[in-house]
């Protein structure tokens, strides 16, 4: 080799270009990420033309050793890096380059940069859509298993945050199963509409060469090929949807973590968090603070930037391909580094919840829950609902001027309100106005049994 060709081989793009702007171009900090799927593309690409007979085949395979050697170097950390090549694709073909000579200079035919992100992008997307159906998954069973050990707890439940009529617990947490299962869906769909092989439209136009897309989609695990060459290398639609999956995902996790912060405060008692996922305070001993619930709910509000942020980006691009679309990756890359662990740290942090059982069930109670359950009464007894309501609307009144609870009422004071109340309506308690709501979809035991058996089935047939 001649000094000449010992010379780290130049950038094929920044030739001549400022330092400067070269430094505020460069992706390479953070789209060496891609490396994987970037890689398995070249393979993908390069097979194809050696089979095509566009390059030669012993170059074909030149090329493909060589890049199983980069994926190696990456991941044993010995790959240098270079912050001059703007972007992942540049450090890999000009590695390339000094592995294997001038056969690399043959994989970037019949393709271009433009082609060759999008597919990256994509290949990306995918995985992390299969990582946040795996993260519910994990999370789905922790919420059963938390409801099925409390499976007989009944507690409030409330509207606007006042107590309003008893529940099961079990039924409570089911409600998040059902949401999280819509976020896996939502998941799963954005994966059909990411599967599709942008590879073959080179920079817009697409290729002059006897290229065979279906054989590289095939390889790589798509399900189709792009049909329009100018859309499939300006689009990052199917990011911004992995975005706005993952917004209503973490929307979705901060309720359930504000639900974890009002119930573990000393106001609410329902649950205490054991040792090992609260934080004590620096200075007040006392603390038992659910910081982890806390910061899922904080970190919301990363994810639904992250979401503007591409949407904002894509908005007044003209087609087709522009370089603001590099700005897709580093919200994008934060919101699957949010939302994977969020994921992943909710399952043990509700197995480190414990139900005050009794706490909850006095709570059920209290503060006129049975009112409604009151008013049903009269209307089984054939009053018309306004009026029951009306009726028991003053009886609460007046049990609350005397600071009593319902089942503190004599059947005398009942029916100074409606003569159509008698005995029966003393046994009313929180038992029996989950029991009386036995509707599909209601809290009556049997029905979250069936509720709960059923979400144990969906979830075994998903692994
Ligand atoms: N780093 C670029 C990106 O992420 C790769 C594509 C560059 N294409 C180009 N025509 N400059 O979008």
């Amino acid at each position: 080799m001649s000094a000449q060709d010992r010379r780290p081989p130049e950038s094929p793009t920044a030739r001549g270009l400022d330092p400067r702007a070269l430094r505020y171009s460069a992706s390479i900090a953070y789209d060496r990420r891609l490396y994987h799927h970037d890689i398995a593309a070249s393979i993908a690409h390069a097979r194809m033309l050696g089979r095509q007979g566009i390059i030669p085949v012993e170059d074909a395979e030149a090329i493909e050793r060589g890049l199983e050697d980069i994926r190696q170097e990456i991941e044993a950390g010995q790959f240098p890096w270079r912050e001059d090549l703007e972007d992942i694709h540049l450090n890999i073909e000009m590695r390339l380059r000094e592995k294997i000579g001038e056969a690399a200079g043959r994989l970037h035919t019949a393709r271009s940069r433009n082609d060759q992100v999008a597919t990256d992008m994509r290949l990306f997307v995918m995985d992390s859509c299969d990582g946040a159906v795996a993260g519910v998954r994990v999370l789905q069973a922790a919420l059963l298993d938390l409801a099925e050990a409390n499976r007989e707890v009944i507690m409030p439940g409330y509207t606007h945050l006042q107590r309003a009529q008893p529940v099961l617990l079990a039924h409570h947490l089911l409600a998040y199963f059902e949401m999280v299962e819509r976020d896996a869906e939502r998941f799963s769909d954005c994966r059909t509409r990411a599967d599709e092989l942008p590879l073959g439209s080179g920079a817009l136009a697409g290729v002059p060469y006897p290229i065979d897309r279906e054989f590289v989609a095939s390889e790589l695990g798509f399900s189709r090929v792009s049909r329009n060459s100018i859309d499939a290398v300006s689009d990052r639609d199917f990011v911004a949807e992995f975005q706005a999956a993952s917004a209503i995902t973490m929307m979705h996790l901060s309720r359930l973590c504000e639900e974890i912060v009002l119930w573990s405060s000393a106001e609410f008692g329902f649950v205490k968090l054991s040792a090992d996922f609260a934080t004590g305070s620096s200075i007040m001993p006392q603390k038992r603070n659910p910081d982890v619930a806390e910061l899922a709910r904080g970190r919301s509000g990363r994810v639904y930037g992250n979401l503007l942020a591409i949407l904002t980006t894509l908005k007044g691009l003209p087609l087709a391909y522009n370089r603001d679309l590099q700005e897709d990756k580093q919200p994008l890359f934060d919101t699957v580094d949010t939302l994977l662990p969020t994921l992943e740290v909710l399952a043990p942090l509700l197995t480190a919840v414990t139900v005050d059982a009794a706490r909850a069930q006095a709570a059920a109670g209290a503060s006129y829950t049975l009112a409604t359950d009151a008013a049903d009464y009269l209307v089984r007894k054939g009053a018309p609902f306004r009026e029951a309501h009306q009726a028991v609307g003053e009886l609460v009144r007046y049990a609350e001027s005397l600071g009593k609870a319902l089942n503190e009422l004599s059947l005398e004071e009942y029916r100074r309100y409606s003569p159509l109340f008698d005995e029966a309506v003393l046994n009313l308690d929180p038992r029996s106005a989950i029991e009386a709501r036995d509707v599909p979809g209601g809290t009556a035991p049997r029905r979250v049994q069936a509720a709960l058996q059923q979400a144990r089935r969906h979830l075994r047939e998903a692994q």
